[in-house]
């Protein structure tokens, strides 16, 4: 059997006004992702499948989404609104190449699966020309009506044109829709907007499909996929949703959490084995925890790896860049970005490290902080294995400490400290008779013993 080619047109012209923010409504993210980012990740995206997403006129940033998630898309601009089957015609040329399936969906429905995608094409195997997503709405004020009769859908009713009856049926139309792809161009060119807003209606492709002899259906699903976003609160409960099924997701997958309901991740947080998530522990985007990683209470994490039997928090904060090693240790008060630290470092407490490479088993003392930024440009530490740092010590960058380096407590160190060196380098701003008095030490013997 050769799988059916598919476009999916994805509706992201809105303006999202409900939304009260200059972020294009589709931008704003749910765990971790852009809804347009969920959307995009739920229609299919095998070979002979293809997308266009319709976008309004000032929407470049949704465009540069688009590409970064999908290259292959293709953006139309839609430049007036005029309702929703008007906003489809805008990628005519896409819906002329005539897949076998045409999907259309709303890029503020971030919930929706690539399971339902699946189920929505299958009827048009069997010969509808229409299938229809729909599902019982506890309240269905303001979402279009589904008319069933004999289990054929003969229309969708807008909330604004239906009549009190039709307002008391629960049946709600989700918004996604698959057609027929061959059939489709001419379904949807003879929409009108003879109803109260005068709008170009998608929902209005079901009477033309019985007009013209043909068959449309409903899939039905559960209201929790197709929530649509309009407003910050409705945002706040879609991440609710992600949450409890991310959670879940982590649970089944073997890590540990005994309080969940404290933790957030991101929809592309991946696991290893027997990772434990101490309570309260925030976790966005590009996390890579692996096997036996721990996780303590308090810690914020983005965009980092955590290596093997690593540890980290409570109360760490690891920024974009960061790398640890297996078995490496991140303690309390510590902060990480654009940092490598390879297996077996630890930072266990009050430090930045920032724009640094800190090589196998170094141990960086209590307070330490890499000055990255002089104020115009941020600048590179690298501090080789098997070295210490000792507390309180700042790493003036662009600075270059050695393999086993050992460095004195309270230093400032601005110039590169070789392999072995012992360096003790202090500034004293104010001595006993009102000078500044400066000292500079390095030897690179009388290191104290390993272990003393
Ligand atoms: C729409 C459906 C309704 C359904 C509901 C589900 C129509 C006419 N109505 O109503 O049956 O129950 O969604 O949430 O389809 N858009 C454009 N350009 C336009 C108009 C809309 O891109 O000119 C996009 C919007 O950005 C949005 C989507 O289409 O992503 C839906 O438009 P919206 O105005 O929110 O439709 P609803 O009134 O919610
Ligand atoms: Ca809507």
């Amino acid at each position: 059997m050769t799988a059916r080619s598919s476009l999916t047109i994805v509706l992201a012209a809105g303006e999202g006004t409900r939304m009260r923010s200059s972020v294009a409504k589709v931008l704003h993210p749910v765990a971790g992702q852009s809804l347009l980012a969920h959307v995009l990740g739920a229609v299919p995206a095998g070979q002979g499948d293809s997308l266009a997403v319709i976008i309004g006129p000032d929407h470049a940033a949704v465009a540069d989404e688009v590409k970064r998630i999908r290259p292959d898309a293709v953006t139309f601009v839609q430049a007036e609104r005029l309702g929703t089957a008007h906003a489809v015609l805008a990628a005519r040329e896409a819906i002329a190449r005539g897949a076998d399936d045409l999907l259309i969906v709303f890029g503020d429905t971030p919930l929706i699966s690539a399971d339902t995608f699946a189920r929505l094409r299958a009827p048009l195997k069997s010969g509808a020309a229409l299938a229809v997503l729909g599902f019982r709405a506890a309240d269905p004020t303001g979402y279009g009506r589904l008319l069933v009769e004999d289990g054929k859908l003969i229309a969708i009713r807008e909330q604004a044109d239906a009549t009190p009856a039709e307002r008391a049926i629960k049946l709600s139309n989700a918004g996604v829709m698959a057609f027929d792809g061959r059939k489709a161009l001419e379904i949807i060119e003879n929409i009108g907007n003879a109803n109260s807003k005068a709008e170009y209606y998608l929902t209005d492709a079901v009477t033309i499909v019985r007009d013209f002899g043909l068959e449309a259906v409903v899939i039905e699903t559960s209201e929790d996929e197709v929530r649509g976003i309009n407003t910050k609160a409705q945002l706040a409960e879609a991440e609710q949703v992600l949450q409890a099924r991310l959670r879940k997701a982590a649970l089944d997958a073997g890590v540990t959490m005994i309080a969940p309901d404290t933790v957030f991740l991101a929809a592309d947080t991946s696991f290893g084995n027997d990772v434990t998530i101490e309570p309260f522990v925030v976790i966005g985007p590009g996390v890579t925890i692996a096997d036996g990683a721990v996780i303590h209470s308090f810690s914020h994490i983005v965009q980092a790896s955590i290596g093997k039997k690593a540890s980290v928090g409570p109360y760490a904060r690891l920024r974009p860049g960061t790398s640890l090693g297996d078995g490496a240790r991140i303690g309390n008060f510590v902060e990480t970005k654009a940092a490598i630290l390879e297996a077996g470092v630890k930072v266990n407490h009050l430090s930045y490290i920032g724009d640094a490479h800190v090589g196998a088993n170094t141990n960086i003392g209590a307070g330490t902080i890499t000055c990255n930024y002089d104020g115009f440009s941020k600048h590179k530490t690298t501090i080789g294995a098997g070295a210490f740092v000792g507390t309180n010590s700042s790493l003036v960058a662009p600075v270059k400490i050695g393999n086993g380096a050992y460095i004195g407590s309270g230093s400032v160190i601005t110039k590169e400290v070789p392999d072995d060196a012992l360096a003790v380098e202090r500034t004293q701003q104010v001595n006993r008779e009102g000078g500044a008095t400066r000292y500079r030490e390095l030897k690179t013997r009388d290191k104290p013993p390993k272990g003393s």
